[in-house]
């Protein structure tokens, strides 16, 4: 008899990938003006990730201070219809410094539901399909977090509630208040940030030492399977350095996991960029990648990537080479 696990609470369009917005909107200058040109380039990423099967946009409320959403706003409101074959998810809860305080991260109900009107209005929506809180917040109070989610459900302002950057023992923390699933956790996976791999299974390990950081996501993605929460992985590209933008001074298991990558491309008749995301889609949890590339060719590499099956010792070659130490 097969166990049934609980179902993803899924969201109905979602997509094998995700699309991140966060290159999209200029320059990260908060005074320099939105222009047509950025535009243009959102218009082309977002056809590009549209034309590859994706439906589900991530964004957050800082994105190059705000012109990240207001440029897909921007392009919203030249193409309408473009609003009907996506779902739109953003985040909030870090505040950049400024006159009332430091950088700091804000999950108040009041921050949240002030968030969430600013994102709408630069969208140009009347809804965000899911809201993901950015990172933990230490002066977090799950019940305010749930009351301020309740009104903006109810308003119809927001779907569902995710979360991202965030441990096992946090959303159970958060959850126990809540009176609908966290849905989503967004975290950085990929072959050059392994951590959440690592520490569930590499105890006995000479190198664990040097690691302890690693330990602290013992658990997550085994919580996030067995409550159904869908688990995306941001910078699943690690920038590139393991498809064809390697540093000249990269370290030698760097280069390696690359001269490997390129040899499983050919391998299985793919760009390199889809077997890095391959690697992240065969674990067990269905990983979504959230690519934020805004070149429409690399966009349409990464297409590939749900057609790449990694065999168990693909999966494991890839795994040794980029922690550049056989396993324990
Ligand atoms: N939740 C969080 O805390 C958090 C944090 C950071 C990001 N995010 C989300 O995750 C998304 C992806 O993150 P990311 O953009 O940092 O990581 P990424 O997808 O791993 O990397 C994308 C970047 O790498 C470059 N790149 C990739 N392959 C390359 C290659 N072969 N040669 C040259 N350049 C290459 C891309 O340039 P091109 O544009 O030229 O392709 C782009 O600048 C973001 O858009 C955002 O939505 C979330």
């Amino acid at each position: 008899m097969t166990t049934t696990l609980p179902l993803q609470h899924s969201l109905p369009l979602a997509s094998p990938l995700v699309y991140g917005c966060m290159g999209l909107g200029g320059s990260w200058d908060a005074n320099e003006a939105l222009s047509e040109a950025d535009i243009d380039h959102a218009q082309a990423a977002v056809e590009a990730a549209l034309e590859i099967g994706i439906t589900l946009f991530d964004h957050a409320d800082i994105y190059r201070h705000g012109k990240a959403e207001a440029s897909f706003g921007a392009l919203l409101k030249r193409q309408p219809s473009l609003r009907d074959r996506m779902l739109l998810q953003s985040k909030c809860g870090i505040r950049f410094a400024d006159a009332a305080g430091p950088k700091r991260y804000d999950l108040s109900a009041g921050h949240i539901e002030r968030s969430v009107e600013a994102s709408l209005r630069r969208l140009g929506t009347e809804q965000i399909d899911l809201l993901l809180l950015h990172r933990p917040d230490p002066l977090m109070e799950p019940v305010e977090v749930a009351e301020a989610f309740a009104r903006l459900r109810a308003a119809g302002k927001v779907r569902l509630l995710g979360v991202s950057n965030m441990q096992a023992a946090q959303m159970q923390w958060l959850a126990s208040a809540l009176d609908a699933p966290l849905v989503a956790n967004q975290l950085e996976l990929s072959l050059a940030k392994l951590d959440a791999f690592e520490a569930g299974t590499c105890f006995n390990d000479p190198q664990a030492p040097a690691h302890p950081a690693s330990l602290a996501w013992a658990g997550t993605l085994e919580h996030c399977q067995r409550a159904g929460i869908q688990i995306q992985a941001w910078a699943p590209l690690a920038q590139g350095i393991f498809s064809g933008k390697a540093p000249a001074d990269a370290p030698a298991h760097v280069t390696c996991t690359a001269a490997l990558v390129q040899q499983l491309a050919e391998t299985h008749r793919a760009p390199p960029e889809s077997v890095v995301l391959a690697w992240l889609m065969r674990h067990p949890a269905r990983i979504q990648p959230v690519i934020g590339s805004a070149n429409p060719a690399r966009i349409r590499a990464c297409g590939a990537a749900a057609q790449v099956r990694l065999s168990r010792e693909e999966w494991f070659d890839l795994y040794v080479a980029a922690r550049g130490a056989e396993l324990p």
